[in-house]
């Protein structure tokens, strides 16, 4: 289902060059117009909104394409711009997480779900703001490749969701899952701009160079920062598979780390899930399907079943009964 209307924080409306798309305010669970095309949204439009408690207004999905491509030409601008506090950066590192976890859903109408992966992605972008070098490096992520930044959100969401679903996490070790899972391509920040964006195949020097993202990130953060020996585990090992035949070490299942295999799982069904590079997104099963067969022997089948209770719908459940 993709009849999601988007929140959009008003703080981010704010700004002069957000584009000019229609706004809608949420009446129970309708969505009324609230401004609009060519009409402009003014400071005392905002100043009204929040004083009656506002705090989002939508966009409906037809036009999430025209938010899309303005935060992905304007990210960078915006993060490194010295007038933008930090608490502002953080609003917008969260408005776009908030914008896109949804999309890794096709289930969309599990709203609790989503309503507790956007909590989950406010207090985890919370708690890491609490380490400036984190924030710094998430911020380098975003303002490098935004797409590796919006994958890392999504892939986040999910692993959090395996987590809490599957497992008796405490809160301290799911923050650190979070952490690392946010980061896990902190490394991309070093690997040039036209190797990351290039949609024909890399050449074999190139796809060596891509290769050393968890080695380079790992080292970088555990300099860096102050994140903890399983957030930096994510980073290091989400990349290697459970037959020994991933990088960089090529370890086996007991050696991997258990969130490391998780934000692995995440990693490949995110990245199979979202159109990019020419490549349209497959559908969930499909996606399942490849990872179970196709790959299989990569990853511990009892994940990926928790996986699939995730991302698999009920209604499509039942069908195949
Ligand atoms: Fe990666």
């Amino acid at each position: 289902m993709n009849d999601m209307y988007v929140p959009i924080s008003i703080e981010s409306i704010e700004s002069d060059l957000f584009p000019d798309v229609a706004l809608f305010i949420k009446s129970g669970n309708n969505y009324v117009l609230y401004k609009s095309h060519g009409r402009d949204f003014s400071a005392k439009d905002s100043e009204r909104l929040k004083d009656s408690g506002v705090e989002f207004l939508y966009v409906s999905p037809a036009e999430m394409e025209v938010i899309n491509e303005y935060m992905e030409s304007n990210a960078e601008r915006l993060l490194k711009s010295s007038t933008l506090s930090n608490k502002a950066k953080g609003k917008m590192m969260y408005q776009t997480s908030v914008n896109f976890v949804g999309d890794i859903f096709t289930n969309q109408e599990k709203v609790t779900d989503l309503e507790r992966s956007k909590r989950l992605m406010e207090n985890l972008l919370i708690y890491l703001s609490s380490d400036p070098a984190a924030l710094n490096s998430l911020e380098s992520v975003m303002s490098h490749n935004y797409h590796t930044f919006v994958h890392s959100l999504q892939v986040t969401t999910l692993s959090i969701l395996m987590h809490s679903e599957a497992f008796l996490v405490s809160k301290d070790e799911m923050l650190d899952v979070g952490m690392g899972t946010l980061l896990h391509d902190f490394g991309k920040i070093f690997i040039p701009k036209d190797i990351l964006n290039k949609t024909r195949k890399l050449t074999d020097n190139e796809v060596a160079i891509v290769k050393r993202h968890p080695e380079e990130g790992y080292n970088y953060l555990r300099e860096h920062t102050h994140l903890s020996e399983v957030s930096l585990a994510i980073v290091r090992y989400h990349h290697e598979r459970i037959n020994g035949n991933g990088y960089p070490l090529g370890l086996t299942e007991r050696e991997i780390p258990r969130s490391a295999q998780i934000a692995g799982i995440c990693d490949v069904y995110c990245a199979l899930a979202i159109d990019r590079s020419g490549r349209k997104a497959l559908p969930e099963d499909m996606i399942l399907h490849v990872m179970k067969e196709e790959m299989k022997g990569s990853f511990n089948e009892r994940f990926l079943d928790v996986l699939e209770s995730i991302v698999c719908s009920e209604e499509e459940a039942q069908l195949v009964l």
